[in-house]
C-alpha cells in the first residue's frame, strides 16, 4: 500500500541502470524520498526517463493512477555529486558487478555517509570481503533484489561476516515496509536462489549429455510434472547461456568445485559458438522474430535402461511429489531434477546458508517454483528422497546424489 511521503532520512541509491531504478521505483512507491546517484548527467537523466516511461506504462495499464505515478516520481531526485547523499539512512549501491570498482565505490560512500548503513546489491561477490576492503564491514550488508524489483517480491538480506545487529535489522525492516519479503542469508556464494537453482539447469543439461531426453521434451516435462513456470533451457535462452554459465562457473569454484554443481561442457560449448540465447538468436534452442523456437541442441537419444530398484525409487517419489501423470521417461526426468534440487537445498541448509523456511521461501518467490524443496521434500518423504538419491548415486560415477547428513527435525 502507498503511503504519503515519509519525514524520514532519503533512502540513497548509487548506480542507475537496471536494478538501480528498479529500487529507486520501489522505494519512491512506498513513500520515501530518493536520491539516485550515477557517474555522469547524461545517465542520470537516462535513468529518470526510464522510470518515468516505466510507470507512464503502469498508468496505461491501469494498475496505477496518474497521481501516483506523479507522487513516486516526485519523490526522486537525481544527483552526481555523492555528497549529497550525506544524509541517508540507507545507502544502496548498485554498479557494476566487479569487485574493485564495488570496493571504491563502497568506500566513498562510507566516508560521505558517516552514519548510513551501505547495502551492496552484488549478487556474486562475497559481501564480507567488500566490506573488509571498503572499510566500513561492521555498516555493510547485502541487500540482494531480483530482476525486475518493482516485480519480484524477495529481497536477499545477506550477513557478512562483521555486518553489525543493527545494519541487518534496519535494512530488513526497510525492505519489509517496502513491502518486500525478506531471507536471511549467510555470505555463501550464490546466496540461496542462485545456488539451490542450479540442479535445475545442470541436471537437465547432464540428461542432454546422456543423450535421454532432447530440450523441448524436458521443458516440457518439468513444465507439466513439476508445475515449473518455464523450462530452464528457454529460462536459460532467456537469461542469456553466458551469464548461467559465468555465474554456475562462479559458484562451483568458490564452493570448492562439488561435483554436484560442476560446469557442463556442452552448455559451455554453445558460447564458444557464439549461441548465447535469445539475445543472439540462438542457444538451446534457435528463436525467430516472432517468439517460435526450435531445438538447436542436437542429441543422440540413447534407451532409458533401469534397474528395478531405481525405477521402484521414482514412483514412489513421483506418486507423492505430483499429482500428474506421465511416461516413466518423463517421470525421470522430472524425479532427477527435482531430486537434484531438494538435495542441494539440504546441502546448503545443512552447511548453515539459510532456513529451511528462508530456503523455501526464496525459491518460491526467486524462482517462481510452485513448492519449496523442503516443501517438497516433506510432501514426498525424506525416506523417499533419500531412496531416489541412492539409487541414482549408483548410475553416476561423480557421486553427486550422495545426501549430506539431513533430518527432518532441521527441516523445521
Ligand atoms: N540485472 C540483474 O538481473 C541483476 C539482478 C540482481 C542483482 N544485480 C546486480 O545489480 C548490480 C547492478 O546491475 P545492473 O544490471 O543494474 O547493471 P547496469 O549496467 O544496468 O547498471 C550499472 C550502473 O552503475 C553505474 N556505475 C558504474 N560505475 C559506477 C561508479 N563508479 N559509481 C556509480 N555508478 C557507477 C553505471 O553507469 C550504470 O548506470 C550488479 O551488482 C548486479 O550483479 C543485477
Amino acid at each position: 500500500m502507498a503511503m504519503s511521503s515519509k519525514e524520514t532520512n532519503p533512502i540513497g541509491i548509487v548506480g542507475a541502470g537496471t536494478m538501480g531504478t528498479g529500487i529507486a521505483q520501489v522505494v519512491a512507491s512506498a513513500g520515501w524520498p530518493v536520491i539516485l546517484f550515477d557517474i555522469e548527467q547524461t545517465l542520470v537523466d537516462q535513468a529518470f526517463v526510464n522510470i518515468q516511461n516505466r510507470l507512464a506504462s503502469l498508468v496505461d495499464k491501469g494498475r496505477i493512477t496518474l497521481e501516483q505515478a506523479n507522487e513516486w516520481q516526485e519523490r526522486i531526485s537525481t544527483t552526481t555529486a555523492l555528497d549529497d547523499l550525506e544524509n541517508c539512512d540507507l545507502i544502496i549501491e548498485s554498479v557494476v558487478e566487479a569487485f574493485d570498482t564495488k570496493v571504491k565505490v563502497l568506500q566513498s560512500i562510507g566516508d560521505v555517509a558517516p552514519s548510513a548503513i551501505i547495502a551492496t546489491n552484488t549478487s556474486s561477490l562475497p559481501v564480507s570481503k567488500l566490506g573488509a576492503e571498503s572499510k566500513h564491514a561492521d555498516r555493510i550488508i547485502g541487500m540482494h533484489f531480483f530482476n525486475p524489483a518493482p516485480a519480484m517480491q524477495l529481497v536477499e538480506i545477506v550477513r557478512g561476516k562483521d555486518t553489525s545487529k543493527e545494519a541487518i535489522q534496519r535494512a530488513t525492516l526497510l525492505a519489509e515496509a517496502w513491502d518486500k519479503t525478506v531471507v536471511l542469508v549467510s555470505d555463501t556464494p550464490g546466496f540461496i536462489v542462485n545456488r539451490i537453482s542450479k540442479p535445475f539447469y545442470l541436471e537437465s543439461w547432464r540428461i542432454i549429455e546422456d543423450g535421454i531426453a532432447s530440450v523441448d521434451m524436458i521443458d516440457e516435462t518439468l513444465q507439466s510434472l513439476g508445475e515449473f513456470r518455464i523450462g530452464p533451457f528457454l529460462l536459460t535462452d532467456m537469461i542469456g547461456q553466458d551469464i548461467s554459465v559465468a555465474s554456475t562457473r562462479s559458484i562451483w569454484e568458490r564452493l570448492g568445485r562439488p561435483n554436484r554443481l560442476a560446469p557442463i561442457k556442452k552448455q559451455e560449448s554453445l558460447i564458444a559458438r557464439g549461441n548465447l540465447g535469445r539475445k543472439t538468436g540462438c542457444g538451446a534452442y534457435a528463436h525467430d522474430d516472432r517468439d517460435n523456437r526450435v531445438p538447436a541442441v542436437i542429441i543422440e537419444t540413447q534407451e532409458l535402461e533401469l534397474s528395478n530398484q531405481l525405477e521402484e525409487a521414482i514412483n514412489t517419489f513421483c506418486l507423492e511429489a505430483t499429482c500428474i501423470s506421465g511416461s516413466m521417461l518423463e517421470k525421470y526426468i522430472f524425479s532427477r531434477v527435482l531430486v537434484g534440487i531438494i538435495n542441494e537445498a539440504m546441502w546448503a541448509i545443512t552447511e548453515g546458508v539459510a532456513s529451511a523456511k528462508d530456503v523455501d521461501t526464496a525459491m518460491k518467490l526467486g524462482m517462481n517454483f510452485p513448492l519449496g524443496p523442503i516443501e517438497w521434500s516433506q510432501r514426498i518423504g525424506l525416506n523417499n528422497v533419500h531412496a531416489l538419491l541412492t539409487s541414482l548415486n549408483k548410475t553416476v560415477v561423480d557421486n553427486r546424489f550422495l545426501a549430506p547428513p539431513f533430518d527432518t527435525v532441521s527441516a523445521n
